[in-house]
């Protein structure tokens, strides 16, 4: 176990704010993690890459870090396997051994920042495929008890960007390894527009993951060169009637399928139409090539962040009636 006081958590986060955290510890097993709970100083911080996260003041508290690693394969047959992978294990390292393998289920997911165990908290997405289409289920450490529970794929009660981690367990387990499903058999899933027009019929495991690097690389920032914690906002969820009538204004307006009676409009087109995109409010701008995405032009706080993010709110709630919400989790 390493703890280490007065974190500097510049390189720990993907914003890249100059802040720093009371307490780190990082933990490589169960064992520790229980050892570490115990007594820890709270308000408690449970950090993956922090890929997520927008830390609005330094952390007065203690912030947990996996650095869990193992990758097992505990069942298999010819058309599937399933592997526990340890929740610090960096997400893109296991897609990238998963396409090395031939396993089928997370190349689209490729390049996505962050690590095993806050991917299964979010439920990661990207180009038609979401973590929760292969997790089996998830081992975590109650942060009262210090009890193990094993949570099915069903009883995380997955939806867009959100799990039962961010509602009624926020705070309560600590996620410690999780379990994919994948599959021996080819299973392309490549509809999303953006990959139809850069990949030939049939391609290879390895063709799709390039395909995803080369689309993501295109249209998101590196946060080494401007800190971004990648989409700020969701894509908003609004009524069919409330889509009609945007539409009769903006004939144009592109969309996604959502439950019966609603639709997901991209709040990227919503805020470049609002006007903002590529523009700045101090060190804090709105991406050029993706409306979607705030980031650090250099020095910005976490407030500076904040206080674009609420002004680009109240301009598309003014300008089209839709409550943007924040994908990224504020760290007060
Ligand atoms: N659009 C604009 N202007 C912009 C950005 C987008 O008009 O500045 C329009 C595009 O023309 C397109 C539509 O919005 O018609 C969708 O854009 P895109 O394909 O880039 O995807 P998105 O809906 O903006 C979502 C995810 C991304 C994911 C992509 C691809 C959310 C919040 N974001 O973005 O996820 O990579 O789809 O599947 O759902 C992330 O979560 O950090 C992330 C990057």
């Amino acid at each position: 176990m390493k703890i280490i006081d007065n974190c500097p958590l510049k390189e720990r986060h993907t914003f890249g704010m100059d802040v720093k955290a009371d307490r780190l510890i990082e933990f490589a097993n169960e064992d520790e993690l229980k050892s570490a709970l115990t007594g820890a100083v709270k308000p408690l911080l449970f950090m993956g890459g922090g890929s997520n996260l927008l830390f609005l003041n330094n952390f007065a508290g203690t912030v947990f870090h996996s650095v869990i690693d193992d990758i097992d394969i505990v069942a298999e047959d010819d058309n599937s396997v399933s592997v526990r992978v340890g929740s610090g294990v960096v997400w893109d390292d296991f897609v990238a051994y998963c396409v090395e393998k031939g396993w089928w289920g997370v190349e689209n997911l490729s390049l996505i920042p962050g690590e095993v165990g806050a991917s299964a908290v979010q439920n990661i997405g990207a180009y038609g495929v979401e973590v929760k289409d292969v997790l089996q289920n998830i081992e975590a450490i109650s942060v009262d008890d210090l009890s193990k529970r094993i949570f099915t794929n069903e009883e995380c009660n997955y939806g867009y960007r959100d799990s039962i981690f961010k509602n009624s367990l926020k705070g309560k387990y600590v996620i410690t390894y999780v379990t994919y499903r994948l599959s021996k058999i080819a299973n392309p899933n490549i509809g999303y527009g953006a990959l139809k027009s850069v990949l030939t019929e049939n391609p290879s495991l390895q063709e799709i993951r390039d395909a995803i690097i080369t689309v993501r690389n295109s249209k998101l920032p590196d946060p080494k060169v401007y800190g971004n914690a990648g989409s700020f906002f969701m894509n908003p969820v609004i009524p069919m009637e409330q889509f009609v009538e945007l539409q009769s204004r903006y004939p144009e307006i592109p969309s996604y399928p959502a439950s019966e009676g609603y639709i997901k409009v991209p709040a990227g087109w919503l805020i470049e139409k609002s006007g903002w995109k590529g523009k700045s409010l101090g060190n804090a701008a709105v991406y050029e090539k993706q409306a979607l995405v705030l980031i650090n032009r250099g020095g910005a706080t976490g407030m500076e962040v904040k206080h674009l993010a609420d002004t680009v709110i109240a301009d598309v709630q003014k300008i089209f009636g839709i409550t943007l919400h924040a994908e990224v989790n504020y760290i007060e």
